[in-house]
């Protein structure tokens, strides 16, 4: 890594933002936000369209107040490997052609192994957000995903102490790793003065804390059958305890079949997915939260909702010791035991260090002195 020189008359740093899925759309806006603030380094956002129906992209572009991308790539859905491979072939004319200083991937989708993957065989420099995390499930996707992309990545933003332990144990240099706390967390506290203006609640018909809200989409949770009757049956215990809200992500919708009615008549009531204004409204006002994503563990830290997961294991452990998750699995009795428990509970906020709004700016502090404008 190169030290940036300050010196006037050198081009600016170009940044080539990639993000393909909606929790990447989440990470990337406060950076894009902190890069425009700042003189010497200038954004191009790329957009691969692993998601691409609106609900899962368009609308959080919007609401995140990220600009139509400089570059869409249009993959579109697939197996691993052809989304995978999409993006590689994809981005490779763009990574020639725009010549970033650095390509800036975040979290653990495909979308962010293929453009990680495509840029280190050019040589081109790369930052990682939300480096660092395991959850040790070596058969889990997002697991390949983070370990492989860490692995040809130069720069490592990590948001959690664990994090950079896990790193390190892994024999990353320490002069690799910065430290910044959770960008998500950026984005939750820009939303939510709009998020209590949200009319979600009032349309659904629903009482603040009077609901558990539920989000299920991870393919170990849903592609298979009997797996996914354990769902089922976890969240019809849930919603013995107190009626649940569940907005449904495609890939568990193409799944539910004749578990939809099931679950209607148990309780639980099937919603669209949510944009991310009203989706940060019902976190907020749910008595607590049962969800299999990643992202949600943590933001249910910070807004100081209980939050019960609804896996065996996870990556985010910090949420587990300094905040308000619970790692629950899928047995029934446990997760209505667990629902009981929650749902009385008073909500509130914890903050694990560096968890406070302004890890965007730290990350592009890192970004311009960590690299420099290449040679034209
Ligand atoms: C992806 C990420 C996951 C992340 C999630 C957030 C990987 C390996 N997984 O999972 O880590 O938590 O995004 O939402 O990258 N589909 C649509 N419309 C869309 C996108 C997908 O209908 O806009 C359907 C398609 O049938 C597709 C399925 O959903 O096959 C799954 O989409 P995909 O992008 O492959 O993975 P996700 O499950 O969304």
């Amino acid at each position: 890594m190169a030290s940036a020189d300050p010196s006037a008359g050198r081009r600016p740093l170009r940044v080539l933002e990639v993000a393909g899925a909606r929790p990447n759309f989440v990470k990337i806006a406060p950076i894009h936000r902190a890069i425009l603030e700042r003189q010497g380094i200038e954004p191009i956002f790329l957009h691969t369209g692993q998601h691409y129906d609106p609900a899962l992209s368009d609308t959080f572009l919007q609401e995140l107040g990220l600009p139509a991308p400089d570059e869409h790539l249009g993959v579109g859905s697939g197996s691993h490997a052809e989304q995978t491979a999409a993006v590689m072939l994809a981005i490779e004319p763009i990574l020639l052609d725009r010549r970033p200083d650095v390509v800036v991937v975040v979290g653990d989708v495909n979308s962010t192994l293929g453009a990680a993957l495509a840029a280190v065989k050019l040589g081109v420099p790369i930052a990682h957000v939300e480096a660092g995390l395991r959850s040790f499930e070596r058969g889990m996707p997002e697991e390949v995903n983070r370990k492989l992309v860490d692995a040809v990545a130069d720069l490592l933003f990590v948001p959690s102490e664990d994090a950079e332990e896990n790193l390190l144990r892994e024999g990353v240099e320490r002069e690799r790793i910065r430290f910044v706390g959770n960008v998500m967390i950026d984005s939750l506290e820009a939303v939510l003065p709009r998020a209590r203006q949200s009319h979600v609640l009032a349309d659904l018909g629903l009482r603040h804390r009077g609901f558990g809200l539920a989000t299920i989409h991870r393919a170990s949770n849903v592609d298979d059958p009997a797996s996914l009757v354990r769902v089922v049956d976890a969240l019809r215990a849930a919603a013995s305890v107190i009626p649940l809200v569940f907005p449904v992500h495609p890939r568990t919708r193409a799944r539910l079949d004749g578990h939809a009615s099931t679950l209607e008549r148990a309780g639980v009531r099937l919603v669209e997915p949510c944009g991310y204004v009203d989706f940060v409204s019902l976190m907020s006002t749910a008595a607590c939260v049962l969800t299999d994503s990643g992202g949600i563990q943590e933001e249910t830290t910070v807004l100081g909702v209980p939050c019960l997961t609804l896996r065996e294991a996870t990556e985010r452990p910090v949420t587990l010791t300094a905040g308000t998750n619970r790692l629950v699995g899928l047995d029934p009795d446990s997760v209505r035991r667990a629902t009981s428990s929650a749902a009385a509970e008073e909500p509130s906020s914890r903050r694990p260090p560096l968890w406070d709004g302004h890890s965007a700016r730290r990350i592009v502090d890192g970004l311009a002195s960590g690299f420099a404008p290449r040679q034209p």
